[in-house]
């Protein structure tokens, strides 16, 4: 690690020279002009580095060694989510070679829930006839099964959550077929305080979940509160969300992402961030917006659950999401979370990966195109690729020009040969 030494040039794509940049070395030192927040979760980073996360309370269930992949209802589909759009969702998943990318889970979010029968058991509403076999259909494509729930009486939508009933929701969703939970705090804050509520609802769960034998996925979400990635994994959790929810902005985006640098850290394999799920396709960013959501998506190590409408993709959207070479990024099995460092309107990232190699993403955040010069010393052996053009990289006199469109990523993987 470390032998890289990267110096970037900026030059406008009108030709002007900006000053150069210092030399940087993994992003770890940079001179210009500081971004005091990532600045500050780079010192916490480093003030993490000697962290031990909280010991596990319960065993960890072997899944998730990367970060999980998928889609899930929500971001495109709210509360109008049933049965028949899941059933076909999952055809498109299969035929739009999805599953086979990798995006293995489809997961129900909120509003699938009914009332309880008189024995105590939570039953799905109308929208959802049969859970047991709509898990079935799912599993029959070579896919798995997500569902939701809360911690508290009511899930964020009103639907019942799981309070008092842990162990018999636990049992229903092994009994259905479940392969996924998303535990959402929502109202449990009213059966819970948050200094030590919070870890003892999520290892509820996770004890009940550990005790039917069948490996479920479980996602906490609890919008980073309690500074959960420090013992999210303790209480069994393969995933926590770091952030408050994401919208289909460039703002909000850009924020979610920005904002739980300083969990690098705590990530890696079987436990990871996740700054919430993906936006690309719905239509409320650019294609290279899009494309910067991917790439740092990856370059973070964060989970991979679409949310748009995957029977109704455009070749854009479906070129971002089946990106092998981005995916490849994410999947990689070190596990390493990037961070970035920030110099004027450039921020960039930086992702050791297993094989020695270096995934390192540049995000122009300003509002015109840049031309940006990369050179790439010590690079002896190794291939560089640009992973959004899907091209090896030529390097002439050890550097590689690019122009970065408005709010896009210029994303190089650098692999040994
Ligand atoms: C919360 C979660 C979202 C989604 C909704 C459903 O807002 O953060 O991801 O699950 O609840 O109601």
């Amino acid at each position: 690690m470390g032998q890289f030494a990267f110096a970037l040039a900026i030059q406008e794509a009108t030709g002007c020279t900006l000053p150069l940049m210092e030399p940087l070395k993994w992003g770890f030192s940079m001179q210009g002009k500081p971004f005091l927040p990532l600045v500050a979760g780079f010192m916490l980073l480093f003030m993490g580095c000697g962290y031990t996360p909280s010991p596990d309370k319960v065993p960890y269930n072997g899944l998730t060694k990367t970060p999980p992949m998928g889609w899930s209802s929500w971001n495109r589909f709210g509360t109008g989510i049933d049965d028949q759009t899941v059933r076909t969702i999952a055809d498109a998943m299969v035929s739009t070679g999805m599953r086979d990318a990798g995006y293995i889970y489809v997961n129900i979010d909120d509003s699938w829930q009914g009332a309880r029968d008189a024995q105590g058991n939570l039953m799905p509403n109308d929208k959802f006839p049969d859970m047991k076999a709509l898990a079935d259909y799912i599993h029959s494509k070579g896919l798995k099964f997500g569902i939701y729930s809360s911690p508290g009486k009511k899930t964020c939508e009103g639907y019942l959550g799981s309070y008092g009933h842990e162990t018999q929701d636990a049992n229903t969703f092994a009994s259905w077929g479940v392969d996924y939970l998303k535990y959402d705090w929502c109202y449990a804050g009213f059966e819970y305080n948050l200094f030590g509520g919070l870890q003892s609802a999520y290892l509820k769960m996770a004890s009940a979940l550990r005790a039917t034998g069948r490996p479920m996925v479980y996602s906490l979400c609890e919008y980073g509160r309690g500074g959960v990635q420090a013992w999210g994994a303790g209480v069994g959790g393969n995933l926590w969300r770091t952030t408050t929810d994401i919208n289909d902005s460039w703002d909000s985006m850009m924020t979610n992402i920005e904002s739980q640098v300083s969990t690098a850290p705590y990530a890696g394999p079987g436990h990871w961030n996740d700054p919430d799920m993906l936006e690309i396709g719905n239509g409320g960013m650019t294609e290279d917006e899009y494309r910067t959501h991917m790439s740092l998506w990856a370059l973070s190590a964060a989970p991979l659950l679409a949310g748009n409408d995957v029977r109704d993709m455009s070749a854009s959207t479906m070129g971002i999401l089946l990106n092998s070479d981005v995916i490849a990024i994410d999947q990689d099995p070190l596990g390493y979370q990037a961070s970035p460092v920030r110099n004027g309107v450039l921020e960039t990232w930086f992702k050791p990966l297993a094989d020695s190699g270096i995934a390192v993403g540049i995000v122009n955040r300003n509002s015109y195109p840049l031309r940006v010069t990369v050179n790439l010393h010590n690079l002896a052996g190794m291939n560089v690729r640009d992973v959004w053009k899907q091209s090896e990289v030529l390097l002439k006199n050890d550097a590689y020009s690019a122009t970065i469109p408005f709010h896009g990523t210029l994303l190089l993987k650098m692999s040994p040969n």
